[in-house]
């Protein structure tokens, strides 16, 4: 039973919320090198964790870049089944800071939220695992099933080498479900699991005309722009109606069979009211849901090129950049869809400048079964800890590892996120709302207990 850990949760909440406080105020961030020492001071803050904790073969694993942490719990013994926990302790950069209420590393509590980068996506998160193993080792000493804890540094950076890790590192991971909280539900009182998510493909675009900055008065009208050719060669990436224009985009996207296509009509948005847009754009022939959810996009993050400092500079650049990227749906093919991009790009390109496309990291989108066993422990957990039966959506979000289990450890992923829609993951003011947060412990709890009857 878990009357005990769920009251060793409820009496220890001010301790929880200073442990997680001090694991937030350490910048890890994963993308900026001058980090790189507190991702090892991260690393190092959960093992020491995870060792009071009374997990077992505790350890930071190299990889190339950032390390992984891995702790195990394996005294349920062989016939019981076998829960592998993800999470990431990397966070994303702040910039820009000055619009941050109270400082991204001294996390802050206002109300009912606490505030600090990383407090949902994911540190927080993730966090909430390590209270609930810890509230049920104090209380009953033992867990119903083994665990087995993947903490990784290199979400944000698209995982980079997390591949190459888990195919190294088979048996150790073995497991009869992965466990997986790094998703928003769409408010306190409605838990959600998330059965898809997209994949991502990153680029860099350049474009080159004149080997230097030229007067613009002097050659304006003889040499082509490279940011006006850069601007109309992103313009032509979709139509005026939202849908993207590269040919073959769409190719092998599956149609939403009618009982999902429903089942995402149904669910609550709050799009307008979360971003504050004027007025919602896309393809208007499919819900919002089905948008993010279900069809690929192609989004500029970033234009870099020519004089923006204060007041004026007449220059014709020689260069211009941008950051791009497509999220893509089950079924597409992260390397045909970027190959049919780069084509694309090169047939648009005039040839008045010279066009180069540099491919970053790229993951497949994710589609989980419904009614596994771990999926459905997850709703039971939900409803005992929330109150209510979760709602079954698909994120536009990715998180590459989900794919990697899915192929390499042939695991069922359940997704049980206790973030908010508004808490602001990537963005100033990032939060956790504390409530989710402790009932998120109480879910965790449950999860095991129930995953244990359910296998
Ligand atoms: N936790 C997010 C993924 C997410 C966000 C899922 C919102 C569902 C809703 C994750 O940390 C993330 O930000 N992933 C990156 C992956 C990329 C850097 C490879 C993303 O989606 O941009
Ligand atoms: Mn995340
Ligand atoms: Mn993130």
């Amino acid at each position: 039973m878990s009357e005990q850990a769920i009251a060793f949760i409820r009496n220890n909440q001010a301790a929880c919320l200073a442990q997680l406080k001090d694991f937030l105020s350490i910048p890890s961030i994963s993308t900026q090198s001058e980090h790189q020492a507190d991702m090892q001071k991260t690393a190092a803050w959960l093992t020491a964790t995870m060792e009071a904790i009374g997990l077992q073969h505790v350890q930071i694993m190299p990889t190339a870049k950032h390390p992984v942490v891995y702790g195990d719990w394996l005294n349920a013994g062989p016939d019981a089944p076998t829960v592998l926990i993800y999470g990431h302790y990397d966070v994303q950069p702040v910039e820009p800071l000055d619009l941050w209420e109270s400082p991204p590393f001294e996390p802050t509590v206002r109300g009912d939220n606490l505030f600090a980068r990383g407090a949902t996506d994911d540190k927080g998160q993730l966090f909430v695992h390590l209270a609930a193993v810890n509230a049920l080792l104090k209380t009953e000493g033992a867990l119903p099933v083994n665990v087995k804890f993947i903490l990784e540094g290199e979400e944000e950076i698209g995982s980079v080498n997390l591949e190459a890790f888990i195919s190294g590192h088979l048996e150790l991971l073995q497991a009869d479900c992965a466990l997986v909280s790094d998703t928003p539900i769409p408010s306190p009182d409605q838990p959600a699991i998330v059965y898809g998510l997209r994949g991502l493909a990153l680029f860099e675009l350049d474009v080159r005309s004149a080997q230097r900055d030229l007067h613009s008065g002097q050659y304006g009208g003889v040499v082509h722009n490279p940011l006006v050719a850069l601007a109309h060669l992103i313009a032509k990436m979709h139509t005026e109606n939202g849908a993207v224009t590269i040919p073959g985009f769409y190719d092998d996207v599956v149609p939403l069979d009618d009982e999902e296509a429903r089942l995402l009509d149904e669910q609550p948005e709050a799009y307008l009211a979360e971003t504050g847009a004027r007025k919602l754009w896309g393809e208007a022939e499919f819900s919002p849901n089905a948008r993010t959810g279900a069809r690929p996009t192609f989004e500029v993050h970033g234009i870099v090129g020519g004089y923006t400092g204060e007041g004026s500079k007449t220059v014709i650049p020689a260069a211009a950049t941008a950051k791009l990227s497509m999220r893509l749906v089950p079924n597409q093919d992260p390397d045909k869809v970027a190959a049919q991009f780069i084509k694309y790009v090169h047939q648009l390109a005039p040839d008045t400048v010279e066009v180069a496309v540099r491919r970053y990291d790229w993951g497949p989108a994710a589609l989980i079964d419904r009614h596994d066993p771990a999926v459905q422990a997850a709703a039971a957990a939900y409803k005992k800890s929330f109150g209510r039966q979760p709602l079954f959506v698909r994120e536009g979000g990715s998180i590459p590892v989900v794919t990697m289990f899915q192929q390499h450890l042939h695991l069922p992923v359940a997704m049980m996120g206790f973030g908010l829609t508004d808490d602001n993951l990537h963005a100033p003011n990032e939060k956790i709302h504390l409530p989710n947060l402790y009932r998120g412990m109480e879910a965790a709890i449950h999860f095991l207990k129930e995953y244990a009857h359910r296998k």
